[in-house]
């Protein structure tokens, strides 16, 4: 009996030993041995980190192995993903967080394995970020979206007097906030409306409401806003095109966007379905988020930190003091639809 079992363990030795050697067999271009490299997206169906995800896959063509996961949106499935790559021998991590506030956990996992860490998307704190000299982060200046955002509000409501509907020289707005806490929806949120105010434009906010990023939820935000205020809304200013699209639909249910019947609405990220809706001349315009190069800096960066690299090496991106590269955000209306074009085009 002991002999049986001893041998059993042996056979099981010898077979995750070469399933092992199996795996680490990814090679690159030319033959040679390519990093294995742990990748989480906070839930794959985001539209807008979907082309973030296929950023990623298209700059690490050939040069690194991804482990790639869906965090569906769940803190400790994403907790578990990365233990589960750190067993499978990573060589570095590149994590979308679910919730922002989880780097801490995230960011010990990997000093304990002294393993490395691109953060993207979902910015840390910047405690968090000084808490371990191994992590970065790849993404934006979050309030910047706002800022631009704001002067597209701004411009488009000079622009046009008629939408001041009621006359009272006020723009009466409803807001579709990304998810609390994340450090896009709370800069977006308030820089968006401190930017018209500078501009001289009073305000008064009808409503504001999370949305979640989400379509369907800005569809039915829509509704029951629409319900309630009917056309008193001159303006709908939403944190992403995603929401925006879900609002636009509502809109069109209620015959907007026929026969004279107009609403302004903005988004952010100018995603393809958004481009669209602005060549159609239904939404005012977007800020363009770019997802291609938020996925390949955030590559770039966990590819050499596997490969034992300076962080930058060979590449043009740049570290502020908060170990973060950022991408500027761009404002997108008909005149340079096409920037955003070439940018999802891939
Ligand atoms: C994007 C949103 C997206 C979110 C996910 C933001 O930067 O603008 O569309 O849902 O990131 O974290
Ligand atoms: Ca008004």
């Amino acid at each position: 009996m002991k002999k049986l079992s001893l041998l059993l363990v042996g056979f099981l030795l010898i077979f995750t030993l070469a399933a092992c050697t199996a795996e680490e067999e990814a090679v690159g271009e030319n033959g040679e041995e390519i990093p294995k490299i742990g990748v989480t997206v906070y839930k794959f169906d985001d539209n807008f980190m979907s082309f973030v995800r296929r950023a990623i896959e298209k700059h690490g063509e050939g040069k690194a192995d991804l482990i790639l996961n869906d965090s569906q949106n769940d803190q400790a499935k994403q907790n578990e993903q990365v233990e589960m790559m750190i067993s499978k021998g990573v060589k570095s991590l590149a994590i979308n967080l679910v919730d922002p506030q989880a780097a801490a956990t995230i960011i010990s996992k990997a000093k304990e394995a002294d393993l490395p860490i691109v953060f993207f998307n979902k910015e840390p704190s910047s405690e968090d970020m000084s808490s371990y000299e191994k992590c970065w982060y790849v993404g934006t200046t979050s309030a910047e979206a706002g800022i631009i955002q704001g002067e597209l509000v701004t411009d488009t409501w000079k622009a046009n007097p008629d939408w001041d509907r009621n006359g009272d020289g006020k723009l009466q707005y409803v807001m579709l906030k990304g998810e609390p806490g994340h450090p896009d929806a709370e800069a977006r949120t308030k820089y968006v409306i401190e930017t018209i105010i500078e501009k001289g434009i009073e305000v008064e906010e009808l409503e504001l409401q999370t949305g979640m990023w989400d379509s369907a939820k800005g569809k039915e935000l829509m509704d029951a806003w629409l319900a309630k205020h009917g056309d008193k809304i001159e303006y709908i200013i939403s944190n992403n095109d995603a929401m925006a699209l879900g609002a636009i639909n509502s809109l069109k249910a209620e015959g907007y966007f026929k026969d004279d019947k107009f609403m302004p609405v903005v988004g952010v990220d100018a995603i393809p379905d958004a481009l669209t809706q602005i060549e159609e001349g239904v939404l005012v315009g977007s800020v363009l988020n770019d997802a291609r190069n938020q996925g390949k800096g955030a590559l770039d960066l966990a590819l050499n930190a596997a490969n034992g690299k300076d962080i930058l090496e060979g590449t043009e991106w740049k570290l502020d003091d908060k170990k973060a590269v950022r991408v500027p955000y761009v404002a997108i209306t008909i005149d340079n639809i096409q920037e955003a074009k070439d940018c999802y085009a891939q």
